[in-house]
């Protein structure tokens, strides 16, 4: 019998769920599921408090482990590994960083395939990037990323996101924004990328999966966030460097992470709309190769 551990943390139970549904053509094949939570021995706030949300910038950038509870894993081997995760400043959420660094599950990812499953609002390409590396360190090899985010508008989905993770409601907005999230319709449809994981764990063979995943024609990039996810991680690092810098006491902290609150919404809100436009007009028709050999790196996989 195959054996699988699929771990992931979650706040508002929307990755749950996304896992959920992907994890039902393995429980239809007869798969050993060990399914585990990674919990971190301080929980985070949920809702969050805005002091609060931008506080975890820094370390979460920075990718600096926090403390979680020793993870008890049923076996000592696995046929494949499943690690769902969020996107926190375009970076891994804190408690994934901590168990991609957690010496244990290591162990495990050691010469075994692994699949990463993301449930963000819409930029995931920087943090999968720093998985990647994470998981490459451990000796682990990814054989495919399922990425699932909310479909609606940058900016707006800033707004609905921000609402829900706010007051823990998931609903429109004053009654007129969108619903925050990645829509159900998707959510429960995400079995259909496990139907092609199965397939691939029953043949022992995943050199084709990412591309029959593609194939579901359900991961997309969207140009413009490329252009930011592309730029904006370099700008967030120094920020992170500056705050843990500058912030040695905590009036000093609050007042850089202050100004990086301010910063972040006038280049959401006030730049980037701007910046995109002349980009789409100016830059964009003369890159087009550029951007389309970007995509295909993001969302291929190269198994070695
Ligand atoms: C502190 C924080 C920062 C976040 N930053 C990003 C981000 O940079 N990009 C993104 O696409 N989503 C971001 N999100 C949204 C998460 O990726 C995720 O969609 C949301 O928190 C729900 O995940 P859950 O499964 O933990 O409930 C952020 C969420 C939190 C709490």
């Amino acid at each position: 019998m195959k054996k699988i551990l699929v771990i992931n943390f979650s706040q508002t139970g929307q990755l749950n769920a996304i896992i959920d549904n992907f994890l039902i053509p393995f429980k239809n094949s007869a798969i050993d599921i060990d399914r585990m939570f990674i919990e971190p021995k301080k929980p985070f706030p949920f809702p969050w408090s805005t002091k609060s949300f931008y506080d975890v910038m820094p370390e979460t950038v920075l990718e600096q482990p926090i403390e979680i509870y020793a993870p008890k894993f049923k076996h000592n081997e696995y046929d494949l590994i499943i690690l769902g995760y969020q996107t926190w400043y375009l970076s891994p959420s804190m408690p994934t960083t901590a168990i991609l660094k957690n010496e244990q599950f290591c162990n495990l990812l050691k010469g075994k395939p692994i699949v990463t499953i993301i449930g963000a609002r819409n930029m995931w390409l920087n943090s999968q990037e720093s998985v990647k590396a994470l998981i490459k360190n451990a000796g682990g090899k990814l054989v495919a990323n399922i990425p699932l985010v909310d479909k609606t508008s940058n900016l707006i989905s800033v707004i609905t996101i921000f609402y829900w993770l706010s007051t823990g409601k998931k609903d429109r907005k004053w009654g007129i924004f969108p619903l925050p999230g990645i829509s159900d319709e998707d959510i429960n449809e995400s079995h259909i990328f496990g139907e092609k994981v199965v397939e691939s764990l029953q043949k022992d063979n995943f050199s084709n999966l990412q591309n029959d995943i593609l194939k579901l024609n359900k991961i997309q990039i969207k140009t413009n966030i490329l252009f930011i996810e592309l730029r904006a991680k370099k700008l967030f690092k120094i920020w992170a460097n500056t705050i843990q810098k500058k912030g040695t006491t905590p009036k000093k902290r609050a007042l850089w992470l202050l100004l990086f609150r301010i910063y972040l919404n006038v280049a959401l809100f006030g730049l980037s709309p701007i910046v995109l436009l002349v980009y789409n007009i100016v830059v964009r028709p003369f890159t087009f190769n550029r951007i389309k050999n970007k995509k295909e790196y993001f969302c291929t996989i190269k198994i070695n």
